[in-house]
């Protein structure tokens, strides 16, 4: 398939004048053309089991999906949707789903556009933002996605080490690339949980480059207490602050996401598709997102159930002798067996329990995802008997 199909000649125009080749132009096509889909499967080896495949009789804590889908009122909204799923939007769908985002992160409706999930604006992010003379910056570790998309359109990559337990290191990051295209951080990060402190998200903002990008990925916030940067968005033309309902609000499978930035910004990103992604929504997603996001005290119903199971957990593998990192904000833990984790995760298979990867920086860390009381009862319980083999 050519690229002229598939990618409008603005963005085309725009991505030669920024240094991309006719060949890497095509990935992006293939890239942004098919969407998250691409971005899940176009993976070179190297990424292969991030994406494992769910074990359906284990208990899964791999993927850092909640372990409930939406709220009750979530499931019934969108239920009620499906019955007028006839209409590509049956009522202004988009607007009131923006309306309810606006009034609970007192941003500019003109500042919100809502996504199939995050994986598409964060590698989006990656192709508008970087080209092959301005490259990415990232904490390591962190989530692989925006590695991964650097990789694909060859932008130049540079992953700074953070101490286990805290957040990025903004100093070095802007040290590692004082000329990036994009800084982008997860707080609270994937893998660790950890926090990058708002003070210095704001050092990071003051003191890059006035043309680059600071990406701020917040899929986990929700389930923190820590504060939210997306005020930055509404303040300045170079900050993306992005959320996920694939995480708290147990939307992994239905698809939506937000990001939060000038429109300028958002403007740059549509180059490429004409909008068809963020024009084509399942209304059904929508409006189930709707009705959960200003409800704060299911909101903190369930983060507070996530952080007592991860405390429960954190103190059964403390008292038994294994180590996990500090630190942890979000629903997962660092778990150091202090041997390869890949022995590890294979072992607690064999027991039906599905825990999650490590990063090459830590090789003898897993990320564990905290799942249900049940779960992790026995996800402890399959600890002890590997443990004690
Ligand atoms: C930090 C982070 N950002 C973005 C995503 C993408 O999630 P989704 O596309 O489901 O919104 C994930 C998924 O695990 C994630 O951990």
């Amino acid at each position: 398939m050519s690229t002229e199909v598939l990618i409008p000649t603005e963005g085309q125009e725009d991505l030669v004048k920024r240094g991309y080749s006719r060949r890497q132009l095509g990935r992006i096509s293939a890239l942004l053309g098919a969407g998250a889909v691409a971005t899940r499967y176009l993976m070179p080896e190297a990424y292969a089991q991030q994406s494992a495949k769910p074990v359906l009789d284990a208990v899964r804590i791999g993927a850092n999906e909640c372990w409930v889908g939406p709220f009750p009122s979530g499931i019934a909204a969108a239920t009620e949707m499906a019955v007028l799923g006839n209409r590509y939007d049956p009522e202004n769908e988009q607007d009131k789903l923006k309306a309810v985002i606006s009034s609970v992160e007192k941003l500019p409706v003109d500042h919100i556009i809502a996504w199939p999930g995050s994986s598409d604006p964060l590698s989006r992010c990656v192709v508008t933002f970087c080209s092959p003379t301005k490259g990415l910056v990232t904490a390591d570790p962190t989530y692989e996605a925006a590695w991964r998309t650097a990789d694909w359109v060859g932008a130049p990559l540079k992953k700074v080490p953070m101490a286990p337990g805290k957040g990025a290191d903004v100093r070095k990051m802007l040290a590692a690339n004082p000329k990036a295209g994009l800084y982008y951080i997860c707080t609270p990060n994937n893998p660790t949980g950890s926090i990058t402190p708002i003070a210095d998200i704001e050092w990071l903002i003051q003191n890059k480059p006035a043309d680059a990008v600071v990406l701020i990925d917040e899929a986990y916030i929700h389930f923190s207490t820590s504060p939210s940067a997306a005020y930055l968005a509404a303040q300045r033309k170079d900050v993306i602050v992005m959320r996920t309902f694939s995480k708290l609000f147990g939307m992994a499978g239905m698809r939506l996401g937000l990001t939060f930035a000038h429109p300028e910004l958002h403007e740059k990103m549509w180059r490429y598709d004409g909008r068809q992604v963020t024009n084509q929504l399942p209304m059904t997603a929508v409006a189930c997102g709707r009705v959960m996001y200003d409800d704060a005290a299911a909101i903190k119903t369930r983060r507070d159930e996530m952080i007592a199971n991860r405390t429960r957990t954190v103190e059964f593998l403390t008292r038994n002798g294994v180590t996990v990192h500090p630190g942890s904000e979000a629903n997962m833990i660092m778990v150091d067996w202090k041997k390869p984790a890949a022995e590890m995760q294979k072992a607690l298979l064999a027991q039906k329990v599905q825990i999650g990867r490590s990063w090459p920086i830590w090789p003898t860390v897993s990320r564990v995802t905290i799942g249900s009381t049940d779960d992790m009862t026995k996800f402890c319980e399959a600890v002890l008997k590997v443990i004690r083999a």
